[in-house]
């Protein structure tokens, strides 16, 4: 399988959550390779400030839907299709996060979390298929978190997600070979974005976090797009159902309560 020879200016690529932190860097870096990009995210507003940003005129198209609604997920389908006629690319990347103990989980927000960082994902992947097909394959790439590979109290659901998402990636990937559509997932260590200062509200706690990463800073939104860039392009093509951390090195040394 080698998805290279469609050079970046004919490649399209769906980037779902793409308002802001990876998305918005994602998208950022897809258009300065030259390809055209679709972006969604739940609200107006912020998708007008996105396509603001990233200034590419028709070769950026913003779209609204949540991605805890399948029929916007098959809404967003049509509308690409109508645009574009084929993705080459999909990078499922809209997530939300909650941090509490676990008796503190109600079903509300085991409901909001498992929507769209589960639910979402898959469904993504799955009205994006005809338009990969379309494309004669393509690349998807889906936003796990390193929250997956180590015990992080107040994490219960946020990482059974992700988790969700590291099998949904092999699985994926072993199903859709044959129709040379490669399945990766990432998952991103600290990554001060939006959602990392909602989670971490006060600046005197980034320090400590700070100190749990080898490589001594935290992470950037284009750390992480410059990995799933490569994930997304040809230069990736014999890589499929395999999870890539982009951490600074914190997994491995991050005091593990599971090993
Ligand atoms: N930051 C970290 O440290 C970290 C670490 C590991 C993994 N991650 C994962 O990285 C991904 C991106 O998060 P981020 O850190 O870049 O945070 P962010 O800046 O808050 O971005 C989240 C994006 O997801 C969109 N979104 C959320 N729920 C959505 C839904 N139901 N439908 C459509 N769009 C939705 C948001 O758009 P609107 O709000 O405009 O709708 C926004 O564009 C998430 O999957 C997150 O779990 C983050």
């Amino acid at each position: 399988m080698n998805t290279d020879r469609t050079p970046a200016a004919d490649r399209t690529v769906l980037v779902t959550g793409g308002t802001s932190g990876m998305g918005l860097a994602t998208a950022r870096r897809l258009l300065a390779d030259g390809s055209r990009v679709v972006v969604t995210g739940r609200d107006d507003a912020r998708l007008d400030r996105a396509a603001r940003l990233l200034d590419a005129g028709d070769r950026l198209l913003a779209v609204r839907a949540d991605a805890a609604v399948p029929a916007d997920l098959a809404r967003l389908a049509d509308t690409v299709r109508e645009r574009y006629g084929k993705l080459d690319g999909v990078f499922a990347n809209a997530g939300v996060a909650g941090f509490r103990p676990l008796e503190e989980v109600t079903e509300d927000e085991f409901d909001r979390i498992t929507g769209t960082n589960l639910k979402g994902v898959l469904f993504t992947v799955r009205h994006a298929l005809p338009l990969l097909d379309a494309a004669g394959g393509g690349s998807v790439v889906l936003n796990a978190s390193w929250t997956q590979h180590r015990g992080l109290p107040g994490a219960a659901v946020y990482a059974a997600t992700k988790a969700g998402v590291r099998s949904l990636a092999r699985t994926l990937g072993s199903e859709l070979a044959g129709r040379r559509i490669r399945v990766n997932s990432v998952s991103p260590g600290y990554i001060v974005t939006e959602m990392f200062h909602r989670a971490v509200p006060d600046p005197a706690d980034h320090e400590p976090i700070r100190g749990h990463v080898p490589l001594g800073r935290l992470g950037t939104a284009e750390d992480v797009a410059e990995t799933v860039a490569f994930l997304l392009s040809d230069r990736s093509s014999y890589i499929t159902a395999q999870d890539i951390v982009i951490d600074g090195g914190l997994v491995p040394a991050f005091p593990s309560l599971t090993g």
